[in-house]
């Protein structure tokens, strides 16, 4: 099946007259569909046409917007179960994680539609006799949309849902490895009568997200990938003064007390670090553990990684599926080596799988790395894959210090029975999200989502604070007194 990209209503192929594959993770021989490889010409045409569809989309009551944006939700619970599965097939997460990504979509939506009758602003007082003030949401215009693979619809949803509920138009580019995802998405937005041209769909690589970062028409620009490509894209949205949103890396910790329930413990940190084959953003990546359980923490966290059963994410007894590529299956491989040669010590995995069932794709054991220090680079850098770092420490002080002796700050967590150290740590750990015994991942769609350092630029999505993002503030003034009045020169006395 050959797919296209859609731009102003229409189903249309690239320019360009090439096209991509895009294959199962987990069985290379499943060709799941070929996708356009598309132009900066294809980019800019899909830009105009979010422009041109601006115009009146801005003007259609926030209301009414978020009517469509309900049958959106609606639409996506009828067809949860074979999103789903599109979704295994093309991102290689197990089913119930691909069911909970196709669910946070739903609910982003249905929790963002219900804002098309709120969009609250402020009404103040005005320190004039007979003036109004208040201030109102704007929208801003065209959005470029950038996404990543591993949550393939959720994060566009995040992004699209807000977007339009705003008022604002978009160009859409998914990743490449999962645009089967984007694509019913899409298909889903068009259904419930979001009008030709407010959203737009090209799929490709930098060549279109150079142009969707540069060109004057675009507002607004909303990025979730690496570091590395995220100060590309705000580099190159700075000369025409792009709002630009980025959500990047995270190397998340879990601090894992001496009082700390470790049977819960232990379950938040597999779930944590081998859930999504860690391949989140969230991923409960390094673990940094008291020393007076760290023996009996490490035997059974090493026990419960051994045993996970690894294979195709379609499987019911699949809990970890393949990393999403070949390229990713070779950092992981790579990360494993580095660990191995800064002196950490492997204690569970470290092989990639190929033999058997596994010869067709990119498996890879769960792997844990026990006596890191610190200062490791497997213990510093994400690695997005399965692949846990265990450090010791010898008191919460020191635990918070290396879990913020990392570049990123997206998400935290700490196990522990006192209140005194889990909220300790609640206020130390420089993060975005912060979970006390509970792992690293699991944020819900109404609360602000995002990280700080170099895991974001300030902005969040999620939460009312995804509005902020996409629209702008105005601030009223209405006289009514029929004279001039002057703000801070007519003082009156009481
Ligand atoms: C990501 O980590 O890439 O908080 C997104 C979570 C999910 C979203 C994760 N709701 O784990």
């Amino acid at each position: 099946m050959v797919y296209k990209n859609f731009i102003g209503g229409e189903w249309v192929a690239s320019a360009s007259g090439q096209t991509f594959e895009n294959r199962n993770p987990a069985n290379t021989d499943d060709l799941i569909g070929v996708f356009q490889q598309s132009t900066a010409g294809d980019a800019k045409a899909a830009i105009a046409a979010a422009a041109a569809a601006y115009a009146s989309w801005r003007l259609v009551p926030a209301p009414i917007r978020a009517e469509m944006l309900f049958k959106v939700a609606q639409i996506l619970v009828e067809r949860k179960e074979a999103f789903a599965r599109d979704m295994t097939r093309e991102m290689g997460k197990v089913l119930n994680e691909t069911r909970g990504d196709v669910q946070e979509a739903i609910d982003m939506t249905y929790y963002i539609a219900g804002e098309g009758r709120r969009m609250f602003g402020q009404t103040v007082p005005s320190e004039l006799r007979n003036k109004f003030a208040m201030s109102v949401r704007q929208s801003i215009g065209v959005c470029s949309i950038i996404t990543p693979w591993n949550f393939p619809m959720a994060i566009p949803s995040w992004k699209m849902i807000p977007a339009l509920v705003c008022g604002n138009t978009i160009v859409f580019k998914p990743s490449s490895q999962t645009p089967l995802s984007a694509l019913n998405f899409v298909n889903v937005l068009t259904e419930a009568g979001i009008p030709k041209g407010v959203v737009n769909m090209v799929t490709g690589e930098a060549e279109v997200g150079t142009v969707m970062t540069t060109d004057e028409r675009v507002s607004v620009v909303s990025f979730t990938g690496s570091t590395r490509v995220g100060r590309i894209v705000n580099q190159a949205a700075a000369p025409t003064f792009k709002k630009v949103h980025l959500e990047m890396g995270g190397k998340n910790v879990i601090l894992v007390m001496d009082d700390a329930n470790l049977d819960l413990a232990i379950d938040g940190c597999v779930w944590g670090g081998f859930g999504t084959t860690g391949q989140r953003c969230t991923a409960a990546s390094r673990v940094v553990v008291h020393e007076k359980v760290y023996k009996t923490f490490v035997d059974r966290f090493v026990a419960r990684a051994k045993a996970l059963k690894v294979g195709d994410g379609l499987k019911a007894e699949t809990e970890v599926g393949p990393s999403n590529s070949q390229m990713q299956l070779e950092t992981v491989m790579k990360y494993v080596k580095v660990g191995q040669d800064e002196g950490a010590k492997l204690a569970a995995g470290g092989h990639r799988l190929d033999a058997g069932g596994y010869a067709k794709g990119f498996f890879h054991e769960p792997t844990v790395f026990v006596d890191a220090d610190a200062k490791m680079r497997i213990a510093r850098e994400e690695i997005f894959g399965p692949v846990v770092s265990i450090v010791p420490c010898k008191t919460l002080e020191q635990a918070i210090e290396i879990g913020n002796g990392v570049e990123y700050g997206l998400s935290a967590s700490i196990y522990t029975q006192d209140i005194n150290r889990a909220f300790q740590a609640m206020r130390d750990l420089y993060t975005g999200i912060f979970y006390v015994n509970a792992p690293t991942i699991g944020a819900e769609v109404h609360l602000p989502f995002g990280g700080t350092k170099h895991t974001g630029n300030g902005h969040r999505e999620a939460g009312v604070a995804a509005l902020d993002v996409f629209s702008e503030w105005k601030s009223v003034y209405i006289d009514f007194s029929g004279k001039l009045q002057r703000a801070q020169i007519d003082v009156e006395s009481a």
